[in-house]
């Protein structure tokens, strides 16, 4: 019992569950929602950039100085816009003080360029990523991957989105215009200190960090002054631990258009959609049709406003969206495929483990033929206490969800993943195959656990 009283959040907590979890502050709405720059490339004739992880100080409260860490800026990142069929160069620098690396989430690259814990950049070092960009459109992003300091090293703000657009994505007609319709969503909970800093140590929880003040894109108390339009909002659930259930105050529905790895195959009406940490989703929420009148806001499962909507009196223009997005498909021969490979979650704060075993970077636990698909089943084994949900990611590559404890899953998860909550006592089965010879890592998304060894290496041949 001693053990399960240890994390900062549960201290106190009369009876026992895992990761206690905080409630977030309501946004005032008094800042105008900060939209990340586009990445600009370093010259004209390659697809180039330079991505420097640097320590910076921040104002995200009022004429006070919080100490961060970003990427090409003092908080958070820019965002990569990328062309299916680039082949990218990225310089990446690290100006920090610590190990670092450079991981491209959801990408289906090379191991080499992965950014995994083996790819250690020093302080003062640098080294040149490239990659070719080969997937379809969608929405990813980055993050460092440092061997027991991703939790840290996100917390304190490095992240940054990336934007895959290809014929597709171009020719559906969706809201395209960045930071006007078509807006990224970065969400975060994080604790200050009466400094108003962030004390990672001192917030920290071995069974997930869950903070109580929400920044969205790094913007304290954010609002998001829209048309009436549709507009595309990119959600990626960013934070350390904490799960997001998105709605609208108004009980209105809005669609899903695309998951992790791309689009739907068509848009799926939705009231509310949950995202565990590292999974995104687009949705589309039409203004024009809204009801202006109330205080528009999107808000959390319990009731906490998140974002709050200024809706101007300004009509977008408003086209319909197509009722086909994609050409996702999961096989009847993939469904009919034999689960290869067992993946057993279990445990809680410092005792996580996959199949028994923590993280171990000179052992790897699997291996599979580069280009096969294999059938995975993922297993959330229920401790004493319940269990807690466990978001489990993939590196390298996108797979398809083929059933949830035997069922098929729900509409608005057929489509690409490469994170996927695992509920407690559920068996998740995917088809899965890789593009690229090399090893990657699998993984809980809940970033301390990943830190503390819940995350296993696959070797691909
Ligand atoms: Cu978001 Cu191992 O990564
Ligand atoms: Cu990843
Ligand atoms: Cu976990």
């Amino acid at each position: 019992d001693s053990m399960r009283n240890m994390g900062g959040n549960m201290m106190g907590n009369g009876h026992m569950s895992h990761n206690e979890v905080v409630s977030l502050n309501d946004s005032t709405g008094e800042n105008e929602l900060k939209i990340p720059s586009m990445l600009e490339r370093d010259n004209e004739e390659e697809v180039a950039y330079t991505v420097r992880a640097q320590i910076g100080k921040t104002e995200i409260f009022d004429g006070i100085e919080t100490n961060t860490y970003g990427y090409n800026g003092t908080f958070l990142g820019p965002m990569l816009r990328l062309d299916k069929g680039d082949t990218v160069k990225i310089k990446a620098i690290n100006e920090l003080d610590e190990n670092t690396t450079f991981h491209w989430h959801g990408l289906e690259v090379a191991a080499d360029a992965d950014g995994g814990p083996h790819d250690v950049i020093k302080p003062g070092e640098e080294k040149i990523i490239e990659f070719k960009v080969e997937q379809e459109a969608a929405t990813l992003w980055f993050h460092p991957h440092p061997e027991g300091k991703t939790s840290e090293q996100v917390y304190n703000g490095l992240a940054g989105l990336i934007y895959i657009e290809d014929d597709n994505s171009k020719s559906l007609g969706l809201p395209t215009d960045y930071g006007k319709n078509d807006i990224p969503l970065i969400f975060q909970d994080k604790t200050f200190d009466d400094k108003k800093q962030l004390n990672y140590r001192a917030a920290m929880n071995d069974d997930g960090t869950i903070g109580d003040t929400l920044l969205i894109n790094g913007t304290l108390n954010p609002k998001l002054t829209v048309n009436k339009e549709k507009v595309r909002l990119r959600l990626l659930n960013g934070s350390n631990a904490r799960n997001f259930t998105f709605k609208l105050n108004t009980g209105n529905s809005f669609v899903q258009i695309a998951t992790d790895g791309g689009f739907l195959n068509a848009p799926v009406t939705l009231n509310e959609i949950t995202l565990t940490p590292s999974e995104r989703a687009e949705i589309v929420v039409d203004f024009a049709e809204l009801n202006t009148a109330n205080d528009l806001a999107l808000i959390n499962e319990d009731g906490s406003i998140l974002l709050p909507f200024d809706v101007s009196g300004q009509n977008g223009e408003t086209e319909e969206i197509q009722k086909e997005l994609n050409d996702f498909a999961l096989t009847s021969e993939e469904k009919s495929l034999p689960v290869t490979k067992e993946i057993e979650l279990f445990g809680m704060m410092e005792m996580v483990t996959i199949n028994g075993k923590k993280f171990d970077p000179e052992r790897i636990d699997f291996t599979q033929e580069q280009g096969v698909t294999e059938v995975w089943e993922i297993y959330n084994k229920k401790d004493m206490m319940g269990g807690m949900i466990h978001p489990f990611h993939i590196h390298g590559t996108q797979f398809k969800i083929i059933s949830r404890d035997g069922e098929e899953p729900a509409e608005n998860e057929q489509g690409w993943k490469d994170s996927i909550a695992v509920h407690p006592g559920e068996r998740v089965k995917i088809a899965i195959q890789f593009n690229h010879k090399g090893v990657y890592m699998f993984h809980c998304h809940i970033l301390e656990h990943e830190d503390n060894g819940m995350m296993g290496q696959i070797e691909v041949k």
